[in-house]
C-alpha cells in the first residue's frame, strides 16, 4: 500500500485545482467532529484553507494511492511579525517568537484517511512537505485534547514550546511546537 504511494506537490498557483480534493479528504477525516465541534466545521475549514492557500509560499503535499487522494499536509512560511504566537500563554524568550518572514514554516494541516493510517504515510507526507525548506525551523499547533497526536509529533523530533490558545472564536487549547529544519 505504501510502496505505490505517489506524492504530488502543489503551490498557490494550483490552489483552485486541488481545493475540492482537499475538502473531500477533510470531510471524510473529520466526519465525526464536523457536526459537533464548531472549530472543525467544513465552512470554517474551507475558509481557513482559502486563507492559507492564498498566502505567498503556500505549499501542499498530497499522497495518492492508485490516483486516489489518501491524505495531505500543507503550510506556509510565517510572515514578518506574524500573529501566530499571539495566543501563547507560556512565558518564553521574546526572540523565540520573533518572525522575520523567512525564519519559520508553519505546518497548518496533516491528515490521512483511515485505511492508510499506521503505514508510515503520514510521516512521508510530513517529510515531503518539509524537505528542503529554506527556513531554520517549522512550527505547528496540536490540540491538548489529542495527546497521542502530540506524542506522535514528539516522536518525529518536534519540541513543545508551551500552551497556546489561538485568538479565534471556539479555538481549543493547543500545544505550540517547533522543529529544527536542517540547514543546507
Ligand atoms: C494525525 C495522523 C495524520 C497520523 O497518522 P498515523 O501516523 O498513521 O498515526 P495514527 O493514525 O495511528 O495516530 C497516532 C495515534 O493518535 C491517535 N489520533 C490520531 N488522530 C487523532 C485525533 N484527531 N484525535 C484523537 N486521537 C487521534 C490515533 O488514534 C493513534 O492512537 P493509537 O496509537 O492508540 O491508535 C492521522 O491520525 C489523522 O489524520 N488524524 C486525524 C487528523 C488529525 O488529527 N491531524 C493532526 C492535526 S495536528
Amino acid at each position: 500500500m505504501t510502496d505505490a504511494l505517489d506524492i504530488r506537490h502543489y503551490s498557490t498557483d494550483q490552489a483552485r485545482e486541488i481545493r475540492p480534493v482537499l475538502l473531500e479528504v477533510y470531510a471524510e477525516v473529520y466526519a465525526d467532529s464536523i457536526k459537533d465541534d464548531p472549530f472543525n466545521g467544513i465552512e470554517r475549514f474551507a475558509s481557513g484553507l482559502d486563507g492559507w492557500s492564498s498566502r505567498p509560499g503556500w505549499t501542499c503535499a498530497v499522497g495518492y494511492h492508485a490516483d486516489q487522494a489518501v491524505g495531505y499536509a500543507y503550510g506556509a512560511p510565517l510572515p514578518r511579525g506574524a500573529r501566530w504566537w499571539g495566543g501563547l500563554l507560556a512565558d518564553v524568550d521574546p526572540d523565540l517568537t520573533r518572525e522575520t518572514g523567512t525564519r519559520t514554516y508553519a505546518l497548518s494541516e496533516l491528515m490521512l484517511r483511515r485505511p492508510w493510517r499506521k503505514t508510515g504515510i503520514s510521516r512521508r507526507l510530513h517529510d515531503a512537505l518539509l524537505d528542503a525548506r529554506p527556513e531554520e525551523r517549522a512550527t505547528l499547533l496540536v490540540r491538548q485534547s489529542h495527546p497521542k497526536v502530540h506524542a506522535l509529533y514528539e516522536s518525529w523530533g518536534w519540541k513543545t514550546v508551551g500552551d497556546l490558545r489561538p485568538r479565534i472564536e471556539h479555538a481549543p487549547l493547543m500545544h505550540a511546537m517547533l522543529l529544527d529544519l536542517p540547514q543546507r
